[in-house]
């Protein structure tokens, strides 16, 4: 079977990790972000510029951006909900930026309390606001459709409304997409069916793939879609994260486990695994509890 030679890796359990622990102190955050950028790792999800009061973990997202080591050879990158939030991320000097809008509607509602239809409208705004406010080399919107997968409070969410706002997201603009696995609702056949339905009208889309290991699928999931010819995957390290509403949540799939995967496959990430596990080990004590990696715990199959 081909498989993908390289795999991109965006760690994202500085952002979404953090916002689902208990709040870390601003100088851990920027001790995990300095050491997560050793790592060798490609991309970082480093904050989120949301509101203070939504999500109170990100409320000192620009003291630790401004705190933390910028390293050459890393795409860093925000996460915002509204137009309100890009601006912040591109004063703070992002020049990526994502935007998260819920195929479910409820979903919508609960995470940035608007309609889906109202977020699609704020989304090509915040398009057009990015890629013309942003200096004479425009910033980047990624569009990341989250509960692509399932929604906890509907149930199955069909992979036509999934593509049809990828539709849309696309005809405003939007430089990248990702489906996020909100609630870790994805298993192999669910990934099939998305990505299936997105190719048929959007056959040279290179998505980005958002992965909770909530019911242990996560690598699963991966699997499936590099035989699908996907390369791009979201993880955080050690599986940080979580939710405090969802009893049983789990955080990202743990980067060092699809790192340990991937490069048994023969497929390079550009990371060092045994220094990434040493961040996990970090991680766990900057949350002061187990993390959840079964490589963290383990270590590689030949250590
Ligand atoms: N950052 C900081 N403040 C913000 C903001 C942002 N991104 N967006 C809006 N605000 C402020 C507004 O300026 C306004 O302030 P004011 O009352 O002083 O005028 C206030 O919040 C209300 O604005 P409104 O547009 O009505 O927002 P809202 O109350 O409907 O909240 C969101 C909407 C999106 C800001 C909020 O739900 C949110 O931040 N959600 C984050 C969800 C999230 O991160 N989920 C996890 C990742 S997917
Ligand atoms: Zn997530």
């Amino acid at each position: 079977m081909e498989l993908p030679t390289r795999v991109s890796l965006r760690e994202v359990g500085p952002r979404d990790g953090l916002q689902n622990e208990d709040p870390v102190p601003t100088a851990a955050k920027i001790r995990l972000l300095d050491a997560l950028s050793a790592t060798g790792v490609g991309r970082i999800e480093a904050v989120s510029f949301v509101h203070p009061k939504a999500i109170p973990q990100m409320a000192d997202a620009d003291e630790v951006w401004a705190g933390a080591t910028h390293r050459d050879g890393v795409r860093y990158s925000a996460l915002v909900p509204n137009s309100t939030g890009a601006r912040r991320a591109l004063a703070a000097g992002f020049r990526e930026l994502e935007v998260v809008v819920s195929a479910s509607e409820a979903h919508n509602q609960a995470n940035v309390n608007r309609s889906v239809a109202e977020s699609l409208d704020d989304i090509a705004a915040l398009i057009d606001l990015v890629h013309n406010d942003s200096g004479p080399v425009p910033a980047t919107v990624e569009v990341i459709v989250s509960t692509s997968f399932g929604c906890p409070f509907v149930g199955d969410v069909e992979p036509a409304r999934v593509a049809s706002i990828v539709d849309r997201v696309m005809a405003d603009g939007a430089d990248r997409i990702a489906f996020g696995d909100t609630t870790g609702m994805a298993t192999p056949r669910r990934v099939t069916d998305v990505l299936e339905a997105v190719r048929a009208s959007q056959p040279d889309l290179d998505v980005l793939l958002h992965f909770h290991n909530t019911r242990g699928t996560a690598l699963a999931n991966i699997l499936i879609a590099l035989q699908y010819g996907v390369t791009q995957f979201d993880a955080s390290v050690g599986g940080l994260g979580g939710c405090p509403f969802a009893p049983g949540a789990t955080g990202n799939v743990a980067t060092e486990e699809v790192v340990h995967m991937l490069h048994d496959m023969d497929i390079d990430t550009g990371i060092d695994l045994l220094a990434l596990i040493e961040v996990a080990r970090l991680a766990q004590e900057l949350v002061g509890h187990e993390l959840p990696s079964g490589v963290l715990k383990a270590g590689p199959r030949l250590r």
